[in-house]
């Protein structure tokens, strides 16, 4: 079974409403403008998009950060870039919010975002369902929504204790496949004193369960870096890097009879 994971591709516009100038729009719409635009080539994207359909994987993972402020507009720009994976019957796409698409309360935001997340995922599933287990070809999948509105000055993620109960729930029964939990937030990273602003809280009882291998994947995006932190079966952590900044499309083949996960970098050029 072959999965194909990317992340933070992170389309920008500028402000789409007057309301973006007070609140924390604003902000992202500057870094947007004197920095973000100048890291992510929306160009890659659209290579990566070729390669996907070109290569037919089973299941295509989006892990975040669509967007850079969470307004409607950036979520139109990548929604238009994803439509061929959206209309191809043959993968299962598979996405859950960054950070940055559950940006501000704005409700012109919010609605955007959960249109979005249904449109992605395409099997009638609603943001507010998850944390959700969907099966797709040899693996069971439990997508996570680890993120909502923060002040200026953060870009932390949370797992809730009712988010974290249902995942340990999800995990309970007899292991029918392997499980692959799909999240924004590296779980087992180690941040430094600073590195309050950008980690994610209450993710300790999600982290026993990959220990205990009772979730054999976690993927995930947000650092904007690959990172592969897996045992020799290839089970454990995978972050994978910005597509928009690197090109990287982290492709994953899951073998049945040996029962473990193989990892390959395919790189895009604009
Ligand atoms: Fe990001
Ligand atoms: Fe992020």
């Amino acid at each position: 079974m072959k999965i194909i994971h990317f992340s933070d591709p992170h389309a920008g516009a500028l402000p789409d409403s007057l309301s973006a100038y007070f609140d924390k729009r604003i902000v992202g719409t500057l870094n947007y403008a004197f920095k973000r635009r100048f890291l992510h080539n929306m160009a890659l994207m659209q290579r990566g998009v070729d390669y996907i359909i070109q290569e037919k994987p089973d299941v295509v993972v989006c892990t975040g950060d669509l967007t850079s402020t969470g307004q409607p507009r950036e979520f139109d720009i990548m929604l238009e870039i994803l439509q061929p994976l959206i209309t191809n019957s043959a993968i299962k796409l598979l996405y859950v919010p960054g950070n940055h698409d559950s940006y501000v309360k704005n409700n012109r935001c919010q609605s955007a975002s959960k249109k979005a997340f249904e449109t992605l995922n395409m099997n009638g599933i609603t943001l507010e369902s998850l944390p959700t287990l969907v099966t797709a070809g040899e693996c069971d999948f439990i997508l996570v929504n680890e993120c909502r509105p923060t002040n200026f000055f953060l870009s932390t993620g949370y797992l809730t204790t009712e988010s974290s109960k249902k995942i340990e729930e999800l995990c309970s029964g007899k292991k029918e496949r392997p499980r692959i939990m799909i999240g924004h937030f590296p779980l087992r990273k180690k941040y430094s004193l600073t590195g309050f602003r950008h980690k994610i809280y209450g993710q300790q009882k999600v982290v026993e369960l990959l220990n205990s291998q009772k979730i054999d994947l976690a993927l995930c995006g947000h650092t904007h870096k690959c990172l592969h932190d897996v045992d020799k079966t290839g089970r454990g952590e995978v972050v994978a890097a910005s597509i928009t900044k690197t090109g990287d499309l982290n492709i994953i083949e899951y073998n049945k009879k040996a029962d473990s996960f193989k990892y390959k970098q395919h790189i895009v050029v604009a």
